[in-house]
């Protein structure tokens, strides 16, 4: 599955022959506005050429700008980058699909999409409140739709040459088959939390079989502390080879045949996220045998993105 040796350049296959994915992606859930511009031209200024965005994050506007600014300073082609966007929950209804994936196109301000995601498989009350609640507090869902029939629609889309390549998100390996299993256009990529506390090791397995790619994210642990970057075992790692903690634990992701998504927000952050190489055989091993089991977010449970609290 893995292309080349050099991390930096590694371009993962797509299943469909729909080019390939970079594996060092740029994520822009950033609620900034004036940040996810500066951050995402940094990023494409370090040598991101894949860029994760969901309607969900609600900045799409700002990273298209960013983007078309970057790429003409750069002198950076359109086809040289990586861009994926996720349909949201409140979306999932076949009608809805089309509309909502020309409306993140447009504020991308791009005519194609490399890949589109489903961002969970939760679908949510059909409408434009991307949050909808009962008097309770409780998320209003949808059952009358499934994931298939929003599968359908999503398969359209790549038909008519709008999206080159179309996956899912915050999914487990139990909903992945079935949809696997009756897509006319298998799903390309699957995104899911992953990191050396949560290997998540059957769906990569599962992956690698069928050729679809592991997109790792929150591959630093959400960043949050204590957590993976004081881990004493990266932190002895990074020591001994001169790296940071952050650049063993990208390494370690991308090693093991995941593409991987990371959010530096300083110019700094992202020269060092993107200068990561392959980690000694007997460090990489080290790190599979960390014990420590934990999900940092709780989106794969409910669909609504939220920190799980530490130590519950
Ligand atoms: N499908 C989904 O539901 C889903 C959910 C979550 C994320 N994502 C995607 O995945 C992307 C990655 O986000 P993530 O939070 O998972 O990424 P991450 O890389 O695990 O964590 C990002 C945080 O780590 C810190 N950080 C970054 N580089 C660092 C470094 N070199 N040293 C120390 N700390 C560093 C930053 O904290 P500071 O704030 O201190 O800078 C940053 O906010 C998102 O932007 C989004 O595109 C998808």
């Amino acid at each position: 599955m893995v292309e080349s040796s050099d991390f930096q350049m590694m371009r993962i296959p797509l299943n469909n022959g729909a080019g390939h994915i970079p594996a060092l992606g740029f994520g822009t859930l950033i609620p900034d506005a004036a940040v996810t511009i500066r951050a995402t031209r940094d990023a494409l200024e370090a040598g991101f050429r894949h860029f994760d965005c969901a309607e969900r994050y609600r900045n799409e506007r700002e990273v298209g700008e960013a983007l078309q600014a970057g790429l003409a300073a750069g002198g950076i082609a359109r086809e040289e980058i990586f861009v994926t966007t996720k349909l949201w929950n409140s979306n999932h209804r076949p009608e809805r699909v089309e509309p909502a994936f020309e409306a993140s196109l447009n504020r991308l301000g791009l005519d194609y999409l490399d890949l589109y995601l489903i961002h969970t498989p939760f679908a949510f009350q059909p409408g434009d409140d991307q949050d909808p609640r009962d008097q309770n507090g409780n998320i209003i869902y949808d059952r009358g739709v499934t994931l298939l029939e929003t599968w359908r629609s999503m398969e359209s889309l790549v038909d008519r040459g709008r999206c080159r390549a179309i996956g899912l998100s915050d999914i487990g390996l139990n909903e992945v088959l079935p949809i696997y299993e009756s897509a006319r256009i298998k799903p390309a990529v699957v995104q899911v939390e992953a990191h050396p506390y949560l290997p998540e090791t059957e769906l990569l397995e599962f992956c690698k079989d069928k050729g679809v790619v592991f997109l790792a994210f929150a591959p630093l642990g959400h960043g949050l502390r204590p957590g993976l970057l004081e881990d004493p075992v990266i932190s002895a790692i990074a020591a001994r080879i001169g790296k940071t903690p952050a650049q063993v634990l990208l390494a370690w992701a991308v090693q093991r045949g995941t593409a991987l998504l990371t959010t530096p927000k300083t110019p700094a952050r992202a020269r060092e996220n993107f200068n990561i190489s392959t980690l000694p055989e007997d460090a990489f091993e080290q790190i599979n045998r960390i014990q420590t089991r934990q999900r940092l977010n709780e989106v794969v449970k409910t669909g609504s993105p939220g920190f799980i609290a530490q130590g519950r």
